[in-house]
């Protein structure tokens, strides 16, 4: 919808008329998929990319368009290390973990004064990445960390990890992962009657689906979830961009759509600030630090090592 927003402006850079066409690459959540797709980007020499979703491939993309001097923007991945590189190719529109699990740590101890709290996790730069920064601010605020499970980002079955949470008696689960995982887990948490547990979890909990993917389990009422980036209802114009986008794309929205379509306007709106779309002329910062272009220093300014 970005794309066919923006080709609908008739928009001019560098004296032509451009149109915007997407080349897109299905990177399956998986790293090694992520780099690929990303080299397949670069070799294509697109003028820039939104995405990654998640971090465990956002995060070794960024390297590969680092290298190719390509500017990506994500709307969704949130693990703080992506952008500490500090490439210049690197951008996010949203809060990082940082922000998403201490406002939920806090909100857990200071507004709901919970007391024991279990951690799971599913071992992705996400997941791992959310439970750890909530784990140290929640102990920071006196709360007691009572269990510490992992999963994976592929399970369905958590009837084992549940079990031995269940027997440390929680007040709350924290679950630093996806809906597809958290969705069957609020489902095997009714089941084994931890209908009383509240329920924490980052962005990637905090999604339409995850009433569908525990099949309306009761357990999703104690669901608290946090995003990165403003609700749609806060967002301006919010509700009737929500309205179109389901017209035209009928249950296909995903918490991320917003800030992906909001993504693609930023990547064009640089490209028209600098009058070109030409990556190495509209990155801000371009060349990078190490720059291949500089000569190399002549042998007597040298110095010895
Ligand atoms: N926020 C999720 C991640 O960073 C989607 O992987």
């Amino acid at each position: 919808m970005a794309i066919e927003d923006l080709n609908a402006q008739n928009i001019s850079i560098g004296g032509k008329k451009v149109r915007f066409e997407i080349q897109a690459e299905d990177d399956a959540a998986d790293p090694k998929q992520g780099t690929a797709a990303a080299q397949k980007l670069c070799d294509a020499k697109v003028a820039g990319v939104v995405g990654h979703l998640n971090s465990g491939t956002t995060i070794p993309a960024s390297k590969v368009y680092n290298d190719c001097g390509i500017p990506h923007v994500t709307g969704a991945a949130t693990n703080p290390n992506l952008t500490k590189p500090g490439y210049k190719t690197t951008y996010r529109i949203i809060a990082n973990d940082n922000a998403l699990g201490a406002a939920l740590a806090l909100y857990a101890t200071d507004k709901l004064k919970l007391k024991n709290i279990a951690i799971i996790d599913d071992r992705t730069a996400y997941g791992q990445g959310v439970a750890e920064v909530f784990k140290k601010t929640a102990q920071s605020k006196g709360a007691k960390i009572v269990d510490e499970q992992f999963t994976n980002d592929k399970a369905t079955d958590f009837m084992a990890i549940l079990t031995a949470i269940k027997a440390k008696n929680p007040d709350a689960v924290f679950y630093g992962g996806m809906d597809p995982q958290a969705g069957p887990m609020l489902r095997q948490m009714e089941q084994l009657g931890m209908t009383k547990v509240k329920y924490f979890g980052g962005d990637g909990i905090c999604t339409a689906e995850i009433a569908k993917l525990s099949a309306g389990a009761k357990t999703l009422e104690n669901v608290v979830c946090a995003e990165g980036g403003a609700s749609l209802a806060r967002m301006p114009g919010g509700n009737a961009w929500k309205s179109k986008y389901d017209g035209k794309y009928p249950n296909q929205f995903q918490v991320y759509s917003p800030y992906t379509y909001d993504a693609t306007f930023v990547l064009v709106d640089a490209m028209k600030r600098a009058n070109s779309v030409d990556p190495k002329v509209y990155t801000p910062n371009w060349p990078r630090p190490t720059s291949r272009v500089s000569p190399p220093p002549s042998p007597s300014s040298r110095t010895a090592s």
